[in-house]
C-alpha cells in the first residue's frame, strides 16, 4: 500500500490528467452553487457584482475557477459593456461570443497568460476550497501529525509531525493548544499562497473570494474535508470520481475587508422584499417575478446557507 499526503492525492485526483474537475460533466453536473443550479440567483448575483463594479469605476470582470461560465453569461447578458474573462481547467466552452476564456493548470497553480489585469473585479466563488491543503491530526501523545491516505482505498494513516511552514501557519491561525487527540488542523497556507498570487496579477481593481470558511475564533476541530458526487455528498476518497472540498479558513488570506454574503449582498441592495400585495392585481406577471426574484435573493442571503459564505475583499491600486 502506498501512503500519500492528502495535499498531493488531492490534487491528483483532482487536477491530475483524467483529474474530476476536467471531465466533462462541470461542477453543476454535482453540485449547485450560487452562480449555477438556479439561474434567478445567478442573475441576483451578477446584478449585484455589476453593481459593485460600477461603484468601484471597473469595467473587466474575471470569473476565477468560473465552472463552465454560467455567472459569466449572466454578467455578461446584463452588462455587454463589461470585458467578461472565465477562468477555469478545461478548454473553453460554448459561451457567448465576447467571452474570453484562459485555461489554468488547477488548484494552486495559476495560468501564466493571467496577469498585469487593470480596471478589473476578480471574483473567485468557491475556488479556495478545491485548492488541495496539507491535513493534520492530533496525536494521542500530543503531536499533530500529518494525515496520509491511501489512494485506492481512501484508508488514512499518520505521516510525520507538522513542522516548518505548515507549523508555523498553525501558530497564527490555529492555536494547537487547544486541540484535542484525533482534532483535525486543515492547513491553509497553501489557499493563504494561491491567492495572494493571484492578487499579484491584479495592477489595479478589486479581488474578492467567496467560500464556506471559517475564522480563528469558530474553527472546526472535527475537519471539513468532504466529498461530492452527482448532488450527494459522498466520503473523500481521492480517485478522481468526486469532488473533493474542505473549509476555508478566510481570515488568513490577504483582505482589507472580511464579511458574511449576506453583508455583503445587502449592501450590494439585494434584499429578500417581497413585491406589494397590489401589484398581484395591476400587473401579476410583475409580481410573479418580484415573488421569484425575492426567493432567490433570500436564498443567497439565508442564515444557515448562502448568506453564512464569506466574502474576503482585497483592493489592488
Ligand atoms: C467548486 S467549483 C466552483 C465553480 C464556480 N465558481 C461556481 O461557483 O459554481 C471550483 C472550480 O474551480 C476550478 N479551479 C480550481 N483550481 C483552479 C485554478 N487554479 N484555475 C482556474 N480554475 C480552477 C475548478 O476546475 C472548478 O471548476
Amino acid at each position: 500500500m502506498t501512503w500519500t499526503p492528502w495535499k498531493q492525492a488531492w490534487d491528483q485526483a483532482l487536477y491530475g490528467e483524467n483529474g474530476f474537475y476536467r471531465q466533462a460533466t462541470g461542477p453543476a453536473g454535482h453540485f449547485s452553487t450560487a452562480t449555477q443550479g438556479i439561474p434567478q440567483i445567478g442573475e441576483i448575483l451578477a446584478r449585484a457584482l455589476l453593481k459593485l463594479m460600477d461603484q468601484q469605476g471597473l469595467d473587466t470582470f474575471v470569473d476565477m475557477g468560473c465552472g463552465r461560465g454560467e455567472l459569466l453569461e449572466h454578467v455578461h447578458r446584463l452588462g455587454p459593456h463589461v470585458h467578461c474573462i472565465g477562468v477555469d481547467v478545461v478548454e473553453r466552452p460554448e459561451l457567448s461570443e465576447p467571452i474570453g476564456w484562459i485555461r489554468s493548470p488547477g488548484g494552486e497553480r495559476l495560468p501564466d497568460d493571467l496577469d498585469g489585469l487593470s480596471g478589473t473585479l476578480i471574483f473567485a466563488n468557491e475556488w479556495l476550497d478545491v485548492v488541495p491543503c496539507p491535513i493534520a491530526e492530533m496525536d494521542e501523545n500530543g503531536e499533530l501529525r500529518e494525515v496520509l491516505v491511501n489512494v485506492a482505498s481512501g484508508a488514512e494513516q499518520h505521516g510525520e509531525v507538522v513542522s516548518g511552514p505548515d507549523r508555523e501557519w498553525c501558530q497564527w491561525f490555529w492555536p494547537l493548544d487547544r486541540l484535542e487527540p484525533g482534532d483535525r488542523v486543515e492547513i491553509g497556507g497553501t489557499r493563504d499562497t494561491a491567492w495572494d498570487n493571484l492578487l499579484a496579477r491584479l495592477a489595479s481593481g478589486l479581488a474578492v473570494a467567496v467560500d464556506y470558511g471559517h475564522t480563528i475564533d469558530l474553527r472546526p476541530a472535527m475537519g471539513t474535508l468532504t466529498g461530492f458526487r452527482q448532488g450527494r455528498q459522498v466520503l473523500p476518497m481521492p480517485d478522481g470520481s468526486c469532488d473533493l472540498t474542505a473549509h476555508v479558513a478566510m481570515d488568513s488570506l490577504t483582505h482589507d475587508q472580511l464579511m458574511d454574503q449576506r453583508t455583503a449582498l445587502r449592501q450590494l441592495g439585494v434584499s429578500g422584499q417581497t413585491p406589494p400585495h397590489e401589484l398581484s392585481r395591476s400587473d401579476p406577471m410583475a409580481y410573479l417575478q418580484g415573488l421569484s426574484t425575492a426567493s432567490a435573493a433570500v436564498a443567497l442571503t439565508a442564515k444557515g446557507g448562502l448568506g453564512d459564505f464569506m466574502w474576503a475583499f482585497s483592493q489592488s491600486r
